[in-house]
C-alpha cells in the first residue's frame, strides 16, 4: 500500500497549536508531523466513534499485547506485560513521576541541550535542575556525554532522579546499549531513579535502530522507568497516549500510585484504540513515513550546503528535528529566529529555549510535505543573506 506524505493539509483548521501562526507564516517548530494519520488508524477511531460509547474505560490485556509486539517486532526486545502502566501521556507521566519518587528540593538530572518541558516537570514541582551538559565537539560537529561530570552529579545526595532522552531531542543523537549501560550503572551505584523518555524512539535512520533501556541487562534495571508513546511516530498527540514501563515491582506500584492518584492513568476514548491500531497496523507506515523524512532531509542538507553554507547540520539518526549549528552567524539564536521570522514569516526553534549551549542552534522540524520544506528552505536562505547583510 502507498502512502501519501505530500498533500498539503489545511492544518490551519483543525485547532493545531503549532499552525496557530499568522496566515503567511511557514512554522517548522512543534514536533508533530503536517502529514495525516495512516488510514488503519482513522479507520478505528471511526469505527469507535460509531459505537457511540464515551464512558469511563479501561485498559484491555490487548493494549499491553500490542505494545510488547511492537517493541519485540521493531527494536528486537519485548518487555513484558506486567511491567506496564497506561498514561496520559509522556510528560503527565515525568511530571507525576518526579512528585512521587523525589523530595522537595531534590535535584534532578537533565542533559542539556534537552527537551524544553524537562525544565518545567522538574521546577514547577520545587525540584532543582542539574544539567550533566553534553559535550559538544565543533570540529566533529557531534556531542558526547562527559561521564566524569555525570557522576560527580549523580554522587550528590540531593540527586535523586535523572530524566534521559533516548533518542536525544534536539541533538538527534542514539545513545549506544554500552553509553546507556553507563548511565543506568551510575544510576543504580547513587541510588538514582532514571526515567527514560523514549518518545522518539521510532524515528531512527541507522540500522540497528535505538536501544530502549528496559533492554538492558537485568541487573541494571531496578530503579528504571522508561515511557514510550505512539504521539511522535504516528502523529497522534492529541490521543494522550502513552505507556510507562517499570521493571521492577515495587517501583512499578509506586509509579502506579502517583498516576492513579492523579488521574493520569484514565484514557480518553480514542488512546485504547488508536494505540492497538498504531502498534499492530502501522508497521508498513512507518516504514513509508521514514522514506520520506529520509529524503526530506537529503533534499534539505543539499539546499543548505549550496545556498547556506553558513548553518551546519549536527549530524544525527533520529527524530524528525533537524539541530542546525548558526554559530558562524551568531551567539544568540533567539535573535536569529526571531530576525527570520520577521523577515520571511519562516518559524524555526532557537535552541536557546533547551538550555545548555543551545544558543548557538536552531531546531528545524522537517516533516512536512516537500512543497513546504521547499517553501522552508526559500524562506531560509532569503532570511540568512538579508541577516548578514
Ligand atoms: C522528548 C519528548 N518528550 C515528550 C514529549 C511530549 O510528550 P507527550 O505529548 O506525550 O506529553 C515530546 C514532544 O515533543 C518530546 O520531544
Amino acid at each position: 500500500m502507498s502512502y501519501d506524505f505530500e498533500t498539503l493539509n489545511k492544518k490551519r483548521a483543525g485547532n493545531s497549536a503549532k499552525w496557530d501562526v499568522k496566515e503567511d507564516e511557514l512554522p517548522m517548530t512543534i514536533a508533530d508531523m503536517d502529514f495525516k494519520v495512516a488510514p488503519e488508524i482513522i479507520q478505528a477511531l471511526q469505527d469507535k466513534i460509531a459505537m457511540g460509547l464515551f464512558g469511563y474505560e479501561e485498559i484491555p490485556t490487548e493494549y499491553f499485547k500490542a505494545v510488547a509486539d511492537w517493541y519485540e517486532i521493531e527494536h528486537h526486545t519485548r518487555p513484558q506485560e506486567d511491567w506496564m502502566i497506561f498514561a496520559t501521556g509522556v510528560v503527565p507521566a515525568i511530571s507525576s513521576a518526579v512528585r512521587r519518587l523525589t523530595s522537595l528540593g531534590d535535584n534532578v538530572l537533565v542533559q542539556a541541550p534537552v527537551y524544553n518541558i524537562f525544565y518545567n516537570s522538574i521546577v514547577n514541582n520545587g525540584r532543582h535542575v542539574v544539567s550533566n551538559d553534553l559535550d559538544y565537539d565543533a570540529k566533529l560537529r557531534e556531542y558526547t556525554i562527559n561521564f566524569k561530570d555525570l557522576e560527580e552529579k549523580l554522587s550528590d545526595p540531593l540527586t535523586n532522579m535523572m530524566i534521559l532522552c533516548n533518542p536525544h531531542n534536539p541533538v538527534g543523537k542514539i545513545w549506544t546499549r554500552d553509553e546507556l549501560t553507563k548511565i543506568a550503572a551510575l544510576c543504580k551505584k547513587y541510588n538514582v531513579k532514571l526515567f527514560s523518555d523514549e518518545i522518539h524512539g521510532d524515528i531512527t535512520f541507522n540500522k540497528e535502530g535505538y536501544n530502549p533501556v528496559f533492554g538492558l541487562d537485568q541487573e541494571y534495571l531496578d530503579n528504571v522507568v522508561v515511557a514510550v508513546s505512539p504521539s511522535k511516530t504516528f502523529n497522534v498527540a492529541a490521543m494522550h497516549a502513552a505507556t510507562i514501563i517499570v521493571p521492577n515491582a515495587n517501583l512499578r506500584g509506586q509509579v502506579s500510585r502517583g498516576l492513579n492518584s492523579e488521574e493520569l492513568a484514565e484514557p480518553n476514548f480514542a488512546a485504547i484504540p488508536g494505540t492497538i491500531t498504531a502498534y499492530t497496523k502501522g508497521h508498513d507506515w512507518l516504514k513509508a513515513l521514514k522514506q520520506q523524512l529520509l529524503e526530506n532531509r537529503q533534499m534539505i542538507l543539499n539546499f543548505v550546503q549550496d545556498n547556506v553554507p553558513d548553518i551546519k547540520w549536527v549530524p544525527g539518526e533520529a527524530t524528525y528535528l533537524l539541530w542546525f549549528d548558526v554559530s558562524k552567524l551568531t551567539d544568540d539564536a533567539t535573535k536569529l529566529s526571531e530576525f527570520i521570522r520577521q523577515d520571511t514569516g519562516l518559524i524555526v526553534t532557537p535552541g536557546s529555549v533547551y538550555g545548555g549551549d543551545g544558543q548557538h542552534f536552531i531546531r528545524m522540524n522537517i516533516a512536512s510535505p516537500k512543497e513546504m520544506i521547499s517553501d522552508g528552505l526559500n524562506r531560509l536562505q532569503k532570511a540568512i543573506t538579508d541577516y548578514q547583510k
